[in-house]
């Protein structure tokens, strides 16, 4: 209920601040981020913080104002096995405070400053935070979108952070979950155009191909930045700078051409029996196109690549476009 929310959004301010003046007196937090290129005024802009290698700072400032039920509610803090006592969740972590478009923190994600494993930890589910309906930096991004109403998703904390650093303000992450489609329905409720910018890796190109299944149908114009060299964005913008971003955000491919793109990768176009399989998979991937002017350019594109007779893929697209009604 709302009182029991307000509540809870308190206490997640609360931790928040406490977590965010933590970081001023722990260099070696800080010196870690200055290391990965943030500065105080985006550890400012961010709300970014540091939890202590203790097993309850947090819980001993906290605990004289709230109860234990309570910030255990939010996921502050866990109960050990027989019940008997809590510790915080958050240790020798960086802070990123979750913060929902109504300006309220709804939860945090933790990130080691070594490679210890898991890298990022994350608040749990709890009747305030709820992951598939959650973007990083929504917030912050909602009202810094342009005429254009484009909003650019990545996977990470770090690339939203790294993204908005570098002037492009309308970037938005989800958090370590796959992309949902309420997480569309949220988009859309901001943005006309969506542009895909996952790690470049295997990991974000399967991503990537999810996202576009998930999309399709809710969000019109969905675009696709593919960095290459396994770069996700926040490692790209510190390699290549902002001019070379843009170029690729102003050269972003449309869903087909990705799916085209990825499909070709698995094949070896020398080989007929390879490029004849290549060519089965791509005229399905053609035929789903509801636009006949779209579907044009892509048989020619095909065949131009291929040296295929246009007429033969042609063919093979439309019959497959009339086996789909
Ligand atoms: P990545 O492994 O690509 O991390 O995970 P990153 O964002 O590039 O982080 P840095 O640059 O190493 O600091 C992408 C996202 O997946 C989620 C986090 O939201 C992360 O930002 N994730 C990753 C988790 O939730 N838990 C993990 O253990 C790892
Ligand atoms: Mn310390
Ligand atoms: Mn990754
Ligand atoms: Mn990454
Ligand atoms: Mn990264």
């Amino acid at each position: 209920n709302t009182s029991q929310h307000a509540k809870y959004y308190d206490i997640l301010r609360d931790a928040a601040v406490f977590y965010y003046k933590n970081l001023r007196v722990h260099p070696e937090a800080m010196l870690y981020l200055e290391k990965r290129g943030i500065h105080m005024d985006v550890v400012k802009q961010f709300g970014l913080g540091f939890s202590n290698d203790a097993w309850a700072e947090l819980l001993k400032s906290m605990s004289q104002k709230y109860s234990t039920k309570d910030l255990e509610s939010v996921g502050l803090i866990i109960a050990n096995k027989d019940n008997t006592s809590y510790y915080d969740r958050f240790r020798n972590r960086i802070i990123f405070p979750i913060i929902n478009p109504k300006g309220k923190v709804i939860g945090f994600g933790g990130r080691v400053m070594d490679d210890s494993l898991p890298k990022y930890l994350n608040s749990p589910e709890t009747e305030v935070f709820n992951k598939s309906q959650t973007l990083y930096g929504l917030n912050l991004a909602k009202s810094k979108l342009s005429d254009k109403k484009q909003l650019i998703i990545a996977e990470g904390y770090m690339d939203v952070i790294a993204l908005h650093t570098y002037g492009f303000t309308n970037a938005v992450a989800t958090l370590g979950t796959a992309l949902t489609a309420d997480h569309g329905r949220l988009m859309r409720r901001y943005a006309d155009e969506v542009i895909i910018c996952y790690d470049s890796d295997f990991a974000g190109q399967k991503a990537t191909l999810r996202s576009l299944d998930v999309l399709r149908g809710l969000i019109d114009k969905v675009k696709i930045i593919v960095l290459g060299e396994n770069l996700d964005p926040d490692e790209y913008l510190k390699k290549y700078g902002s001019d070379k971003f843009r170029e690729k955000i102003d050269n972003a491919i449309t869903a087909t051409e990705y799916r085209i793109n990825h499909l070709m990768q698995a094949y070896n176009l020398n080989n007929d029996q390879e490029k004849i399989e290549f060519l089965s998979k791509a005229v399905l991937i053609i035929g789903e196109l509801s636009n006949a002017f779209e579907k044009n350019l892509f048989i020619d594109n095909l065949s131009n690549q291929l040296q295929v007779s246009r007429e033969l893929i042609a063919q093979e697209v439309f019959k497959e476009n009339y086996n789909a009604n």
